[in-house]
Parts: C-alpha cells; sequence; structure tokens
C-alpha cells in the first residue's frame, strides 16, 4: 500500500493557487492515501470570524471537487483540511474523498487557541472510512495532544490515521511514534511550512511531515522549512495485529474498568 503526503506552504485566502500548488506537487504520483494538511486552500490565521466564513465551504464546493479530481488522477484516497460549513456553524473539518466521490468529513474535537473564536468543535463520534481495503481514521493537528482520540480511532480499528496538521509546537512529530507504539497503527501527519503574520498572531509552522509505523519506526521525516512530498510502500496488515508477543496483545491486556473516564 502506497501512502504520502504533501507538505505545502499554502497562501493566505489564495485558494486557486494552493490548488494548482499541490497538483502541481503531487504530478503523475499515483498512490491509495494522500495526506495534506490541515486548512491546506485557506491558511490558518484568521483575524475575524467573518474572514473564516467567507472562505468556508458545503460539501460540494470547490474544494470537494478538487480533491475529487486529485483523486480520480492519483487513484487515491485524499484527506485533506478545510473550513467546513453547516447552517450558521463552521468547523475545522477534514474532508475525505476516494475516486468514488466524497466519503465524508471530520470536525476537529479538539480547538487550538483561537480556532476557539472561529470555529464549532465537532460533535460527533470518531469514525473510520472503511474503503479500498484500508480502515482509516482521521484527526486534525492539536488532537495529538489528547492521546485518547488515536486510541479511540485504534480501538474503532484504524490501520492508518490520516493528521493534516498546522503544527506550532515542536513536540508532536515525537508525540506521535508514541501514538503509533501504543496503538500499533500508522500515522501519516501532513504539516505545513511557513509562516503567518496577521493581525497580531504570528505563526510559524514547523513543518516535518512525518510517517511513522506500528511499530514507532519514523519512515519518512520531511525537512522543517521546504515545500516537500513524500510517498512510500506500508504493510498495512501489520496493523491488524495487535499482538506484542504471545503472551501480551495491547488490547485485551487494556484494564479499562480501572481507568477514568
Ligand atoms: C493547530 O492545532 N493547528 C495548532
Amino acid at each position: 500500500m502506497r501512502v504520502g503526503y504533501v507538505q505545502t506552504s499554502p497562501i493566505f485566502g489564495d485558494k486557486e493557487t494552493n490548488f494548482k500548488n499541490v497538483k502541481q506537487l503531487i504530478g503523475v504520483q499515483t498512490a491509495d492515501l494522500i495526506v495534506l494538511p490541515e486548512l491546506f486552500a485557506t491558511g490558518y490565521t484568521f483575524t475575524t470570524k467573518e474572514e473564516a466564513i467567507n472562505l468556508s465551504e458545503g460539501n460540494n464546493d470547490e474544494t470537494s471537487k478538487f480533491l475529487h479530481d486529485l483523486s480520480k488522477k492519483t487513484g487515491a484516497v485524499i484527506v485533506g483540511g478545510f473550513i467546513e460549513k453547516e447552517g450558521n456553524q463552521i468547523f475545522n473539518s477534514a474532508m475525505v474523498v476516494s475516486p468514488d466521490g466524497f466519503q465524508g468529513t471530520y470536525r476537529k474535537l479538539h480547538l487550538y487557541y483561537k480556532e476557539k473564536l472561529w470555529f464549532s468543535s465537532g460533535s460527533r463520534q470518531l469514525k473510520i472510512f472503511e474503503i479500498n481495503d484500508m480502515n482509516i481514521g482521521v484527526m486534525i493537528c492539536f488532537d495529538w495532544l489528547f492521546p485518547e482520540v488515536a486510541r479511540s480511532l485504534a480501538l474503532k480499528g484504524a490501520d492508518i490515521i490520516a493528521h493534516p496538521a498546522n503544527l506550532v509546537m515542536p513536540y508532536c512529530q515525537d508525540a506521535m511514534i508514541t501514538r503509533c507504539l501504543e496503538n500499533r497503527v500508522y500515522t501519516v501527519t501532513a504539516n505545513r511550512i511557513g509562516e503567518e503574520k496577521r493581525g497580531i498572531d504570528h505563526f510559524k509552522f514547523t513543518g516535518k511531515s512525518q510517517i511513522t509505523s506500528f511499530n514507532g519506526i519514523v519512515l519518512s521525516s520531511a525537512p522543517a522549512d521546504e515545500i516537500f512530498i513524500e510517498f512510500i510502500d506500508i504493510d498495512i496488515s501489520q496493523a491488524r495485529n495487535k499482538n506484542l508477543n504471545e503472551l501480551n496483545n495491547l488490547f485485551e491486556d487494556r484494564r479499562p474498568h480501572f481507568y477514568i473516564k
């Protein structure tokens, strides 16, 4: 199974250029799964809720159309971040699209800093996207700091977690090694690079997108400050075996009765 990520430097508010850059970077690559950064087409640093609303979309609009075209061209399931609009709410979401079309969205559960001013936090149960023999879980950026997310996705059957990100703290890439080890899942973290200085906020995004194996090995690590793309082959069946040895099974050995809810 061939999985990859695209690490970009989105231009704030310029969806057309951001689409074009992703398309150009992927070129003629084909894959089973491609992960794009959080909010890959809009940028991240809003100064008002209005700005975010103006860049928001439904599930059949320009980002969905772009991702569907990309999915058909590459043969891959694509997971990429966008601002999802429903009624008078907007969400920091990731869209999952296959060559057959729109498959659904994940709405970020844990909003970081001023995201709380712009977005509603997700209020749906975590789910697994079962597509083309992959069981794909999705989480977005800051969700990494809440180990319950990756754990819940793994317990629900995820083999691989697609993780669009706009990371600003330096800890996630190391933490993903633990997330993978403790759940025996693969993860693909697609981060962005560059800086956004808007209003009084100035973010520097950390790059270093990463594919991490079920056994904690880092299979791919992007540079901190360059646009980058990488695809690698993984054996997804390894993530379906939770045995550590003949006496320990990662999930069967859990003692949930003694854990706090
Ligand atoms: C983040 O969750 N984008 C920091």
